[in-house]
């Protein structure tokens, strides 16, 4: 996948509008996770460093598209800490037709883009008005480049001139070691909830990967569709017939060694699943499923990890995302962990900075890995062949 990219282009007195991925958690009015800002700061410093008069845009949350600001979901804390981040002052703008001139070097946000009537939908006229703004487009919200809107996607279009940041490249890079035909070595540790939403990025990756490990509510659904016995545990029972078929493939593995209590606050007991009492739930896997694996991880060149093995907040249950986690940066394989909880179950495991590539996407990352086209990257393409 080739881009246009940062070093294609003079940001000497350009106004550059640059969408970014700014959508960190907040609360009490202050950002509580702040790896999506620091992964910016590289393209934003290359553009001021360069010279260019910077206007960042960027989403934060779900707000209604009606043109109004909403406090709660206002860019101000996503502000104050990329002030900090970068040490200087930054002018939150409100307005989207009033935006000040720029000095040369100097750096504005405008508010949330999703307060923009038209953004969702990817209205001709907004795009049109985003890339009248600047000079030159730089798209480096890889988490959001699987939405089809105005900012992440329309805008490129309208703009003369548009290219990738370098986080979107580095996302890019690292993800595509992963989405090439892998046989020889591949392995993808696939948890979380529900099924029915990762079910195409399953089969995808077991067409792609020499093996592939299920945990979580995931696992429970198969193992009820193999008809052992689950007890009260998660599982979606629409979803059986599917489970079952994705149990029967050669290449994937689901733990049978689980943790189970008959509720969250109590300890958990290590059984088989043949065991699971009908007032129980399995809540983890348990560590030894995983250490019967050991060679898989050994030999593997390359690991996509996505989602905790279990109910990993509670101590009591995060024994297997911990142990597959450790397994995973005691691999040589080269590691990739991404899409929702993932970031959090790594760093409870204490390996965020001992995996080979952490992404900055959930849904985008996903998108990705199981091969759908991302609007976002595609318009970017069209750019590079005009
Ligand atoms: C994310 O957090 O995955 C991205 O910021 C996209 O957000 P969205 O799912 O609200 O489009």
């Amino acid at each position: 996948m080739k881009f246009l990219g940062l070093n294609d282009f003079q940001f000497k007195d350009q106004r550059v509008l640059l969408r970014l991925d700014l959508n960190a958690p907040i609360k009490d009015g202050a950002v509580t996770n702040d790896e999506r800002l620091i992964r910016s700061l590289p393209t934003i410093n290359h553009i001021l460093n360069n010279e260019g008069k910077l206007i960042v845009i960027s989403h934060l949350g779900r707000p209604k598209e009606n043109g109004e600001l909403q406090p709660d979901f206002s860019l101000s804390p996503v502000v104050k800490r990329l002030e900090q981040l970068l040490n200087r002052s930054i002018n939150l703008i409100t307005d989207i037709n009033n935006i000040p001139s720029i000095q040369t070097g100097e750096m504005i946000i405008l508010e949330n883009v999703r307060f923009l009537e038209g953004e969702k939908s990817n209205d001709p006229e907004l795009s049109k008005k985003l890339a009248n703004i600047a000079d030159i487009f730089v798209m480096d919200a890889f988490a959001t480049s699987h939405r089809e809107h105005s900012s992440t996607t329309g805008v490129i279009g309208f703009s003369e001139k548009a290219c990738a940041g370098f986080l979107l490249e580095e996302e890019i890079n690292a993800l595509s070691k992963l989405t090439l035909k892998n046989k020889g070595g591949s392995l993808a540790v696939l948890g979380g909830a529900k099924i029915s939403t990762k079910l195409d990025l399953i089969n995808s990756l077991c067409d792609k990967m020499d093996t592939v490990i299920l945990g979580g509510g995931i696992a429970n659904t198969c193992l009820l569709a193999q008809g052992f016995p689950v007890g009260d545990s998660l599982v979606e029972e629409s979803m059986l017939k599917e489970a079952l078929e994705l149990s029967k493939k050669s290449n994937v593995i689901i733990p049978r060694i689980v943790v189970t209590a008959k509720n969250q606050q109590k300890e958990g007991s290590i059984k088989h699943v043949d065991h699971v009492e009908e007032d129980e739930s399995i809540f983890d896997i348990a560590p030894e499923s995983f250490k019967e694996h050991q060679d898989i991880f050994d030999a593997a060149k390359t690991i996509l990890w996505n989602g905790p093995m279990g109910l990993f907040e509670e101590s009591a249950f995060s024994g297997g995302t911990v142990q597959v986690a450790k397994m995973i940066v005691s691999s040589k394989g080269f590691s990739v962990a991404g899409g929702g909880d993932t970031i959090s179950a790594a760093s409870k495991a204490g390996v965020l900075d001992k995996l080979d590539y952490v992404s900055t996407a959930g849904g985008a990352f996903l998108e990705f890995i199981e091969g759908r086209k991302l609007p976002s990257l595609e318009a970017l393409q069209l750019k590079l062949v005009k």
